[in-house]
């Protein structure tokens, strides 16, 4: 992808994008070609009427500041005329109306099958929000206007950050994909009424192979059905997600980033939204975080190894700094998607722990979130590469003293992974125990480095998700707990800091 970045930066400054792709092995997108265009009003197709294009898929997202600015975004099987979303703080009272951006996404060549897909993303941009606020909103466009008497169905909420912090919870996981597993864990998360959810990659799977090139079997078709399944929640709960190697889609853009821009509208205050677009920070109440693009380091993986050429973390060190000096912030999470420790299929990535651990010591980071390792895990704290404190069950950390806890949320509903032989896992208990595990860490030569370690605290291998509450106030904490889809809670654990 390296020598393309060249070609990429000069075509960029044009309104239109069009990236070839060389012939493609396994039958899948073969001699294809992806375009991604961004136009305010695409030409809608002169046939069909606007009424009978419905908008499916909406999703959430907070733009850079949680209390004042919401991204709602949507699909549409055909192109439509001048989209638009409506919002009130009263259902009938959707009179102010907000026009909407279509982003384009062309892919020629289906496995198989030899026809195109055109895809049609739409977002729309709301500033100037109250904090603390619960608003209705209807998407539509020239000829479906959701504050119809027929069309009210489909209207959905959402609610602004607080002004100041109070307790609240947000969800978690990773490697998601479409199946019955992934819609109970959405169906389960809605249950804790989140603030957010953070989606620590490997979204949709709609690029199976997830080795980030043009050789990747990839149908663009599986979008439609996860964005229609991920709606039942994303239309009220941000979905905060970030990008793991099964979403660099090597065919809209050299760092296969493009397809992820067509489709999310994430907040802009990462280094550079538009090549990176799971690049970004937030605060929400008491808790800044911070969301990564992990295949910028992957020794493992390293289609995009070196993409944002330092960029991504000369910027990581500046936000989190900034974060650290915020008196309204008192815990600071990061998730992305590659493990920094793990001993399950894919163990660990040392080119994350290279890139970023020195700056999550640093900044006494409080909590790292990861996914694709299908499975739950989770360390002890770790300091300096070694277990700082046992955090068994129920047990607290404090990440001044203790270090770092890191857990993998990779059971979001894909096909689910075990761990070593010989090491115990469960599938209707989370297990806990102080044995050695013998696995691995990748090298940047791409080799498997043989480690004994003993931070492996608490596994699991059924389908989970995270949940975490935060409490502001003079002794502020984070209560973390993984949740099975069995209804048990398999792990929890507390981080205060400092003592508090
Ligand atoms: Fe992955």
């Amino acid at each position: 992808m390296a020598e393309q970045y060249a070609y990429l930066r000069a075509r960029l400054s044009r309104r239109r994008v069009l990236v070839t792709a060389g012939a493609v092995a396994g039958g899948a997108l073969a001699g294809c070609s992806g375009t991604v265009s961004s136009d305010p009003v695409p030409k809608a197709s002169p046939s069909v009427h606007g009424s009978v294009v419905a908008p499916f898929g909406r999703h959430l997202a907070f733009g850079s500041d949680p209390r004042t600015r919401m991204r709602i975004s949507w699909q549409v099987p055909l192109a439509v005329h001048r989209p638009f979303v409506r919002i009130g703080v009263r259902p009938d009272e959707l009179s102010h109306r907000i026009e909407a951006e279509v982003r384009a996404l062309h892919t020629p060549g289906v496995p198989g099958e030899r026809v195109a897909v055109d895809q049609y993303y739409v977002h729309a941009a709301l500033d100037g929000l109250t904090p603390g606020t619960t608003y209705h909103y209807g998407v539509g466009h020239d000829g479906f206007d959701p504050a119809a008497a027929d069309r009210r169905a489909t209207l959905g909420t959402f609610r602004t950050a607080p002004a100041r912090p109070e307790a609240f919870t947000f969800t978690a996981f990773g490697d998601q994909g479409v199946g019955e597993h992934a819609a109970l864990n959405d169906r389960l998360l809605l249950r804790r009424n989140p603030a957010f959810h953070l989606h620590a990659g490997d979204l949709c799977y709609a690029d199976t192979t997830g080795h980030g090139k043009e050789t990747d079997l990839y149908d663009p078709r599986l979008w439609d059905t996860f964005l229609a399944q991920t709606e039942s929640v994303a239309k009220s709960v941000p979905w905060m997600v970030t990008s793991g190697n099964h979403d660099m889609e090597a065919w809209y853009s050299p760092d296969g980033n493009g397809g992820q821009a067509a489709r999310w509208s994430l907040p802009d205050s990462g280094f550079d939204p538009r090549r990176a677009p799971g690049v970004y920070s937030f605060v929400y109440g008491n808790v800044g975080v911070v969301a990564l693009d992990a295949n910028d380091v992957s020794y493992e993986i390293p289609a995009n190894l070196g993409y944002t050429e330092g960029r991504q973390t000369r910027w990581l060190e500046r936000r989190l700094g900034e974060l650290r000096a915020n008196p309204a912030v008192d815990f600071v999470v990061v998730f992305f998607h590659h493990c920094a420790y793990s001993t399950s299929t894919h163990a660990s990535d040392g080119g994350v722990r290279a890139a970023w651990l020195p700056l999550f010591t640093r900044h006494r980071v409080d909590l790292v979130i990861n996914g694709h390792n299908h499975v739950y895990e989770r360390t002890d704290a770790i300091r300096d590469g070694e277990v700082g404190r046992v955090v068994p069950v129920g047990g607290d950390t404090d990440p001044t003293r203790d270090g770092i806890v890191y857990v993998t949320a990779g059971g979001g509903g894909k096909d689910l992974y075990s761990f070593p032989t010989g090491v115990p896992d469960s599938y209707e208990n989370a297990v806990a125990d102080r044995e050695a595990v013998r696995t691995f860490h990748w090298t940047r030569a791409r080799e498997r480095h043989a480690d004994t370690v003993e931070w492996s605290r608490v596994r699991y291998t059924g389908f989970s998700f995270l949940s975490v509450r935060a409490d502001p106030g003079p002794r502020p904490r984070l209560t973390v707990s993984a949740l099975a889809q069995n209804g048990r809670r398999i792990d929890h654990f507390t981080v205060r800091r400092g003592g508090g």
